[in-house]
């Protein structure tokens, strides 16, 4: 029996050898992985992973690729993807005026806050307009200027990289900026609280959001995103410093600083992973040395034998 047949075996999940998982990203560029799983329940997940476990088989979550980057070469191991019906559904319970929505972590967030809008409930409009899954925002504690997602925060579920399912309330764990002390695990579903309101006023508030981000970043383009964390600790913004630093338009290969934002970094046709990661290390080299800070990327890059 090869490592393969014995890891996937008789479990309830989809397989796809060689799969490319870069253009499944929003930067649409990268490599392939040597296998894709998208398990039909968390049973199946759970079982899985413990078999991961046992082989010492690398394990990697992909949520909607909003945030990431995969090197040329691909990655080695395992992907998960947490695409079956299963992992994308919603369910509602109102007591009082507080609804507690039960949110599976394939949801799409594009998808989620328009059903938030459309039910008129309100506690999710700071994630309008920020693509991915409701696993990811998690991950990154997704936000900007009106809240991050912990906000809306009540529960966590996951299933760890043991094979064990867990569950942790959001209070008791420390949420911060685009970072948090959630243990490493595969979030399979979370609990929001949110409020009931005037569908009218939450589907403006997400309009006024959404058309901020359309205004100010080049939404419409291939890219993960801001590609740096702003600066902790100071008021300083990365996009203004690189911005500053003179680096709109500045390209490698087919990678490019837009001109709308310069915290974005966008793959023109033809770009490659590697000329993305070149003009992030070459944007964060000449912003210290006019600025003498050295951002931190936000965005994820997936390296093969490079561990999660
Ligand atoms: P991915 O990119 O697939 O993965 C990101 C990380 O999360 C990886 O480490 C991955 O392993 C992990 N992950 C994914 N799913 C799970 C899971 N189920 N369990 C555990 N870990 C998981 N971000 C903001 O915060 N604010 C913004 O305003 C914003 N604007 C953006 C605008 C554009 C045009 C783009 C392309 C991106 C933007 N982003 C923004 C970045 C991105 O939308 C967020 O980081 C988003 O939360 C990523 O979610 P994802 O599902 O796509 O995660
Ligand atoms: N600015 C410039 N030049 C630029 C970009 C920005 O001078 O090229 C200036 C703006 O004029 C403004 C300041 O910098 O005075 C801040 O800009 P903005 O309001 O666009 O906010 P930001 O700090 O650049 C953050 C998040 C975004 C989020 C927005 C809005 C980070 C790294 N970025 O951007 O999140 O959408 O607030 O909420 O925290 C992301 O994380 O991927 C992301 C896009």
């Amino acid at each position: 029996m090869t490592a393969r047949s014995s890891l996937v075996g008789d479990l309830d999940l989809d397989v796809t050898l060689d799969a490319p998982i870069g253009a499944m990203t929003w930067y649409g560029i990268g490599g392939r992985a040597d296998m894709l799983v998208s398990p039909r329940s968390a049973e199946a997940l759970e079982l899985f992973i413990r078999r991961c476990q046992s082989e010492e088989m690398p394990v990697r979550v992909l949520g909607g690729g909003a945030n990431l980057l995969v090197d040329d070469a691909g990655v080695d191991g395992v992907v998960i993807r947490l695409d079956h019906e299963h992992f994308r559904s919603t369910a509602f319970n109102a007591v009082g005026d507080v609804t507690a929505a039960r949110v599976a972590a394939g949801v799409d967030l594009f998808r989620l806050v328009q059903d938030m809008s459309r039910r008129g409930l309100a506690g999710l409009e700071m994630m309008a307009g920020i693509p991915g899954t409701v696993g990811g925002a998690v991950r990154m504690n997704a936000g900007g200027s009106w809240g991050a997602f912990s906000d809306a925060l009540d529960t966590i579920t996951a299933v760890d990289f043991d094979g064990e399912l867990r569950s942790w309330k959001a209070a008791d764990l420390y949420f911060q900026y685009r970072r948090s002390d959630l243990p490493p695990c595969i979030v399979t579903e979370v609990i929001l609280t949110l409020h009931e309101a005037d569908p009218v006023e939450v589907r403006d508030k997400v309009k006024q959001i959404f058309q901020h981000k359309r205004a100010s970043q080049p939404m419409a383009d291939h890219s993960a995103g801001c590609a740096f964390r702003n600066p902790e600790g100071t008021t300083q913004s990365a996009g203004r410093l690189i911005d500053e630093t003179g680096l709109k338009g500045h390209s490698i290969g087919g990678a490019v600083v837009s001109d709308q934002h310069a915290n974005f970094i966008v793959a023109q046709p033809g770009a490659s992973s590697t000329d993305i990661r070149k003009l992030i290390d070459d944007v964060q080299a000449r912003v210290a040395a006019v600025h003498g800070i050295t951002l931190e990327p936000e965005v994820v890059i997936w390296q093969r034998g490079v561990r999660p």
